[in-house]
């Protein structure tokens, strides 16, 4: 044996040793909500299935016991069947809020002002369409989506020391805004193993001008359309432990997926997972409200406390305009207000699912499972015991996410301007609800950029820790493909 092979050796048992530990200790954080009897429950019921004759118990209820049964336009405006009546209450001065268009400073109804002076849109619903994703514009300037500008630094993409976290495509009267410039659409296909084609977007944001200077080339723009906002109230009561237990950053289970779970600080400075956010960059929805408010509309409160909103130390003249500040108040918004839109967010239910035992469906899921979908998109989960609020507590629930980021491949990446592949993570998102996007808004499209005019694009656009998973698709049900869509659809 050299040298070398006996290194090479030791390392292997180092690294062997490295996994039990890592294994056992994985193992040996369980809930603490449950007793030792609820816990071999709910262990239980969250077995995977094989058996697809037909449904499983429960399957169609995608929110729990709450979960609301309607379909069109409005299928996803709903709050679980199980709020009291104090709480529909609550539910209506929340919706009120997230579809307040608000207005800049000053103005004669003092509790909707604060508006940038830069901002994204006037609305939380202008972006997240009927609760539900938002589109790529044609010509006109981008509503439903957020264009992220900086350097990466790791996950964490730092704020340009010119336009700050974010492009804001509009700004308050006689402010200048940051930037002009088009989303192009490239139309492109590609071939899948020789035989299958794939037609779908390449989204690019052409600059016209920049305002307050140029970018350095080392920057990335990092395209998201607004995700939908249903159910989040429910993968916010998902116990962490459960969302650890899949964590496997260097992929020690030898399986290709290596599902990273964020770990950001929240409101205490405390660790916590990153649940919320195409990256998973916010712990909860106070913070991704609060955040929401401030970057996205210009709107201080308690958890995001800058009145000018994104504006930054270069763009002087922000700090001219009246801020939406009144007597008795540190904020432009209150924490009361934010209180009431979380309240909201969170009692929005998916909706129920269609069709679960059609034969195509059934066929379908067993495609699902078989090619390994489910080892990113976790099918359910029991939610935690000791959830905000009593709707939520311990419901079993499908929203088909592991909430944990996956490298995705070169295609879905982002590139800094020079071209340069910058970040592969995404975080998988729920799938709960998505065959009814396009009937809630018909410009609906997939992926992090819309660039997937399909569930099927969506689908054979995933490279990366996924390409195990999309080549036993291709190899073994290229015939079955519309099978797999109408599961996806039916959920
Ligand atoms: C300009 C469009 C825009 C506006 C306005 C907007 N959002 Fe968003 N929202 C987004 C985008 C884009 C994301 C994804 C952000 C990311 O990747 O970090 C997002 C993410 C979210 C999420 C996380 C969803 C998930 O599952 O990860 C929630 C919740 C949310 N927004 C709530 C709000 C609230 C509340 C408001 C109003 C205070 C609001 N948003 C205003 C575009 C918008
Ligand atoms: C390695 C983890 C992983 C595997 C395996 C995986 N996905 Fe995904 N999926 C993701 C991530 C991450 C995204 C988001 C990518 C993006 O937005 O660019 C995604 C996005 C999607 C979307 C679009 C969702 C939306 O809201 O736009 C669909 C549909 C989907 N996956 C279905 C599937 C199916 C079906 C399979 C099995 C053939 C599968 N996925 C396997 C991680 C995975």
């Amino acid at each position: 044996m050299t040298l070398k092979q006996f290194l090479t050796k030791k390392m292997n048992f180092f690294f062997f040793l490295i996994s039990i530990f890592i294994l056992t200790t994985n193992f040996a954080v369980s809930r603490t909500d449950l007793n030792k009897e609820e816990l071999k429950k709910v262990n239980n019921v969250l077995k995977l299935t094989t058996n697809f004759n037909k449904a499983e118990r429960s399957e169609s209820l995608s929110g729990g016991a709450g979960t609301v049964d309607k379909i069109g336009r409005n299928a996803y405006s709903h709050h679980f069947t199980t709020l009291s009546f104090e709480d529909r209450q609550n539910f209506l001065i929340g919706n009120g809020l997230f579809r307040k268009l608000w207005i800049a400073a000053p103005a004669s109804t003092i509790s909707s002002d604060g508006l940038g002076p830069l901002y994204n849109a006037r609305a939380c619903q202008s972006c997240h369409i009927k609760d539900g994703r938002g589109h790529l514009p044609n010509s006109e300037k981008p509503l439903s989506l957020v264009i992220k500008v900086g350097k990466y630094n790791n996950l964490n993409l730092t704020s340009d020391i010119s336009y700050g976290k974010q492009f804001q495509f509009f700004a308050v009267p006689g402010m200048t805004s940051e930037v002009e410039g088009k989303i192009v659409k490239n139309h492109l296909s590609t071939w899948l193993n020789k035989d299958l084609q794939i037609n779908y977007k390449n989204i690019d944001f052409n600059i016209k001008n920049l305002n307050f200077g140029k970018l350095d080339k080392s920057s990335s723009l990092s395209l998201r359309i607004s995700p939908p906002v249903y159910g989040v109230g429910l993968l916010e009561a998902i116990e962490e432990t459960d969302i650890l237990k899949k964590d496997d950053e260097f992929d020690l289970n030898g399986d290709g997926v290596s599902g990273i779970a964020r770990i950001v600080k929240n409101e205490d400075g405390e660790d916590s997972i990153g649940r919320f956010g195409i990256r998973a960059s916010t712990p909860n929805l106070p913070i991704q409200s609060g955040v929401a408010f401030m970057h996205d509309m210009g709107i201080s409160n308690y958890l995001a406390t800058n009145p000018y909103g994104d504006c930054t130390e270069q763009q002087e003249e922000c700090y001219n305009f009246t801020t939406g500040i009144n007597k008795n108040e540190n904020t432009e918004v209150n924490k009361e207000v934010l209180e009431k839109v979380v309240f909201y967010l969170s009692s929005l239910s998916p909706p129920k699912r269609r069709n679960v035992n059609n034969k195509d469906v059934l066929k379908g899921k067993e495609i699902f499972y078989k090619s390994n979908c489910t080892s990113c998109h976790t099918p359910k989960y029991v939610t935690s015991k000791n959830a905000k609020f009593d709707f939520l507590k311990f419901q079993l629930i499908w929203p088909y996410t592991d909430l944990l980021l996956h490298d995705m491949g070169e295609g879905l990446a982002d590139k800094n301007l020079q071209g340069k592949i910058t970040n592969r993570e995404w975080k998988t998102p729920a799938l709960w609800g998505i065959g009814l996007s396009k009937s809630v808004n018909p410009r609906a499209t997939f992926l992090h950029d819309g660039r997937a005019d399909t569930i099927l694009q969506a689908i054979l656009l995933h490279g990366g820790e996924a390409a195990n998973s999309i080549n036993y698709l291709i190899k073994n049900h290229k015939n079955d493909l519309e099978k797999l869509v109408k599961f996806v659809e039916s959920l």
